[in-house]
């Protein structure tokens, strides 16, 4: 990972341009998860403590270039006010006079929120002259929102290479903990990529069986793999026409010495019920009509001996159909085991996706891990080994 500046040598006293990311859940016009805005709370208070101006840049949902009402950032400003204890300003436009105004009222250490990014069609084509514009607005740019590090757009990306660029504190948080686990972890590094589809983690796997250790590969995209070697898999999610794909990720990982770790058993039903029979099966005694929903006792205790012989585990994707119990034991039991080991200081557990924190917190250990990330397609691609434009333009 590139070395990047810090907040903590961004200058006092000046106006400083920090891209968060607000794209937030809202039911009704309102906020319904504030979690993003308390994300780019450490990067407010250290910036209001050098007594800077704080203009927040961001966007919300995908309005395509037009100003679209429903899609305004105007929702965001109360809670935000909450969180921050202080007022917060907005702004109706990112660029211009009425901002440039609404900006020279704030106060030092004040905080203004501009409009969506997006209603500008050159954020998305990271237009240089929208850059140029926005730069205008502040002395200084800072870089908070690493869920949207993988666009590169005029927010995330251009205006960083037209004002001296820092990373927020959550940003900095994360591309840390993302190093220690896989740009220079300690190891012997453990994988868990779990979920359903093998098609949507093709490149996540062949840079992982590259770069890790072991890697277990769980959920039904472990289907897949199980069909690829020829075992029945009955009436289980796979992706027969990817058996091919996985037979060549099984076979880069021989090559660069990754031990894979595929189900031993598994736990099947007929049907996603949690009232439905659940058994234990062996590989070859999943009958015609039963599904795979979860991982076997015996994967699991491979799995947890492997966390006690790794120092580093990285995880994406939940083992089992966790979001209907019993069908959660498998994911439940692996990241309890993580967590306790996290939490005793024996592994450096880090975890990342959608899903991923959805089981996380369904177990109850999401606080226990080292970190986990909620970026989604940020942290994909970061797994996949892609350069991430919004971090690539932050380094020295
Ligand atoms: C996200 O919510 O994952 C980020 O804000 C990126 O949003 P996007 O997928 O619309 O670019």
């Amino acid at each position: 990972m590139p070395a990047f500046r810090r907040l903590d040598d961004a200058p006092a006293g000046r106006t400083a341009l920090v891209r968060v990311d607000f794209n937030v859940p809202m039911a009704e016009g309102a906020v319904s998860d504030d979690t993003r805005l308390r994300a780019a709370l450490p990067t407010i208070d250290t910036l209001r403590a050098k007594g800077c101006k704080i203009v927040l840049l961001a966007h919300f949902d995908r309005p395509k270039g037009k100003r679209v009402p429903s899609m305004s950032l105007a929702p965001v400003v109360g809670p935000l006010a909450a969180l921050v204890h202080a007022p917060v300003a907005f702004a109706e436009d990112c660029i211009g006079a009425g901002a440039a105004k609404a900006i020279a009222e704030v106060p030092a250490g004040g905080v203004i929120l501009l409009e969506n990014t997006r209603f500008h069609a050159g954020e998305e084509t990271n237009d240089p002259g929208l850059a140029a514009e926005m730069a205008k607005l502040g002395d200084f740019y800072v870089n908070d929102a690493f869920s949207a590090a993988h666009r590169a757009h005029a927010s995330t990306e251009g205006l960083a290479r037209a004002l001296p660029a820092f990373a927020g504190k959550s940003m900095e948080a994360e591309l840390d903990a993302l190093d220690s686990a896989l740009g220079n972890p300690r190891r012997p590094v453990l994988g868990i990529v779990g979920g359903s589809k093998v098609s949507t983690k093709i490149d996540l796997l062949r840079n992982l069986v590259t770069r890790l250790d072991k890697l277990a590969i769980g959920g039904g995209m472990a289907n897949t793999f199980l069909h690829a070697q020829g075992w029945e898999v009955g009436a289980s999610y796979c992706e027969k026409e990817l058996a091919e794909t996985a037979r060549e990720i099984i076979k880069l990982a021989g090559k660069h010495k990754c031990e894979l770790l595929l189900p031993i058993d598994t736990i099947v039903a007929e049907k996603l019920d949690a009232r439905a029979p659940a058994f234990v099966r062996g590989l070859g005694e999943v009958d015609d009509d039963e599904r795979i929903l979860d991982a076997g006792p015996e994967t699991i205790a491979r799995l947890t001996r492997a966390m006690d012989e790794c120092n580093t585990l990285i995880w994406n994707g939940p083992l089992g159909v966790f979001e209907t119990p019993p069908f959660d034991h498998g994911t439940v039991a692996a990241a309890r085991h993580a967590a306790a080991r996290a939490k005793n200081g024996k592994l450096i557990a880090v975890a990342g996706g959608g899903d991923t924190v959805a089981a996380l917190n369904h177990a109850r250990v999401y606080d226990d891990f080292t970190f986990v990330s909620t970026a989604g397609g940020a942290f994909l691609e970061w797994m996949e080994g892609k350069p991430l434009p919004g971090v690539e333009a932050l380094s020295v």
